[in-house]
């Protein structure tokens, strides 16, 4: 098939003139494709579970889901709201975790796998290694709105504030139905959601840069190079993280829906 030439990418003059699209002959297109259909049905799943504003919540158990945390309003669910209810009746169709939600959906949309991974699947640009650009100009991330990827060092900071909040929520789920310690499948679930929700938000390469980046010597700042090396070994497993955490949430978020819909009941170890 005939190739419309332009003058940039592999066009460019000096290149080599190659008629085809590419000269891949694996299933290159794979990986894109599959990205942007899980991107796209967690997208659609989130949407919708936040905003229906509807089995949320366990009280029994103290189960919150992420999708509605922190609650915040007197339309929450009573015992829901783990930070008092600053805001009277809540819009319907408005996420409860509408103050935390945009913020965590901008860490994901500026981190630095995501846009590998939405450039390639959502973007084409490039959609594969050796697979040129479907657009005809390139500018990378040097103008608007791209530029504003730059900003993600700032929504690290609101990541750790609402990981901080997703952790306290957790303290809730070891509750009994008298109110005392307890113990369910839900509060495993909920605990070890957070443990990855951290796992990936400090895996974050501004978190790597922050802790021990600036720094001439190691030698002098034997705190900050340790925690430097840990945060190494999360950052190299960063795309694996931010992938098990979209399935954590969807887990943990389906799992609440499940109990607090009455559909299944809470597995209890003790209590
Ligand atoms: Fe992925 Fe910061 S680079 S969260």
């Amino acid at each position: 098939m005939a190739h419309v030439p332009f003058s940039g990418g592999v066009h460019a003059p000096g290149r080599a003139r190659i008629a085809a699209r590419t000269l891949r002959e694996d299933r290159w297109w794979l990986q894109p494709l599959v990205t942007f259909v899980c991107f796209s049905a967690w997208l659609l799943y989130g949407l919708v579970r936040a905003s229906l504003q509807k089995d949320y919540f366990v009280a029994d158990y103290g189960y919150l889901t992420p999708f509605a945390s922190p609650c915040l309003s007197t339309s929450c669910v009573p015992g829901s709201t783990h930070f008092g209810t600053p805001f009277g009746e809540w819009p319907a169709l408005i996420p409860f975790a509408a103050l935390t939600l945009p913020f965590l959906l901008l860490f994901r949309l500026t981190c630095y796998y995501y846009r590998k991974a939405y450039y390639r699947s959502f973007w084409m640009s490039p959609p594969a290694c050796a697979v040129p650009e479907a657009h005809v100009s390139y500018s990378g991330e040097t103008r608007f709105p791209l530029i504003a990827q730059n900003l993600h060092r700032y929504f690290f900071y609101a990541a750790v504030v609402i990981s901080l909040i997703n952790t306290y929520d957790v303290l809730h789920a070891f509750r009994g139905k008298d109110g005392g310690f307890g113990l369910g499948l839900g509060t495993l679930i909920l605990l070890a959601n957070v443990v990855l929700l951290w796992c990936y938000t400090l895996g974050c390469h501004s978190c790597r840069n922050i802790i021990g980046g600036r720094l001439n010597h190691f030698s002098k700042h034997p705190l900050r190079y340790k925690a430097w090396g840990w945060v190494g070994k999360l950052n190299a497993r960063h795309m694996t993280f931010a992938w098990i955490t979209l399935g954590s949430l969807v887990v943990t978020d389906a799992y609440i829906a499940l109990v607090s819909s009455g559909t299944i009941g809470d597995f209890r170890f003790i209590n």
